[in-house]
């Protein structure tokens, strides 16, 4: 991986003049979090985003919502070691991955991660957890960490492309009863 130096981005430059916070672990290192690929632009969430991540849980978990808005308030506005990554296509937010820091700075944790139906396979979420992975490895986190349910093949299928790997089941992890996985990625430091 390219080696980064630069302290503070441009982007988040921008962000500051319009009145907007970085997550604090964002300001140590030039990650372009901000950015175009595939004509989809990657950009760091806001709390006006919210009601569009509320819809996205709603159509994947066919009207549930997992998250309310308080608990993605609480990620993406109150919680300086948490943030969440959006994918906007023409203007609309399609994609989200959230992450938190765990264990005084040690490892980071993916909380969440939905792409709208009608545009799941373009490789949007892989773009969002290559992204994260990019930046923890700079941060010199030293691993990820994920939990999903067991039978969500489609999304381990996904992590294991990024180099997550099961290491245990946690029984009845859900409040339905289903069980989920731990997945973890440990991290090669190459800053
Ligand atoms: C899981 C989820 C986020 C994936 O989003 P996505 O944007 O469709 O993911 P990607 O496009 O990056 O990858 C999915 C598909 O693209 C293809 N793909 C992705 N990366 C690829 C690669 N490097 N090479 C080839 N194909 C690839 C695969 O065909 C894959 O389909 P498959 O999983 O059926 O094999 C989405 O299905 C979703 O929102 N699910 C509901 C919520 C959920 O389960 N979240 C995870 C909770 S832990």
């Amino acid at each position: 991986m390219k080696k980064l130096k630069t302290l503070l981005t441009t982007t988040f430059k921008g962000f500051k003049s319009k009145g907007f916070n970085p997550r604090r672990y964002l300001e140590m290192v030039d990650v372009e979090l901000e950015h175009d690929k595939d004509g989809v632009h990657y950009r760091l969430a806001e709390r006006s985003d919210i009601v569009a991540l509320l819809a996205i849980e709603r159509d994947v978990y066919n009207g549930d919502i997992p998250w309310t808005f308080s608990h993605f308030e609480h990620e993406i506005v109150k919680n300086n070691d948490a943030f969440f990554v959006i994918a906007e296509l023409s203007g609309s937010v399609v994609g989200f991955v959230g992450t938190r820091i765990n264990h005084h700075g040690a490892d980071a944790h993916i909380t969440n991660l939905a792409v709208f139906k009608a545009f799941q396979g373009r490789q949007i979420a892989s773009t969002l957890i290559g992204q994260l992975v990019q930046l923890m490895s700079l941060l010199g986190k030293s691993e990820m960490t994920l939990e999903v349910r067991r039978d969500n093949t489609k999304a381990q299928g996904l992590y294991r492309r990024q180099g997550f790997e099961t290491t245990k089941i946690l029984p009845q992890y859900y409040e339905d009863g289903g069980d989920a996985i731990w997945m973890v990625k440990k991290l090669r430091h190459e800053n």
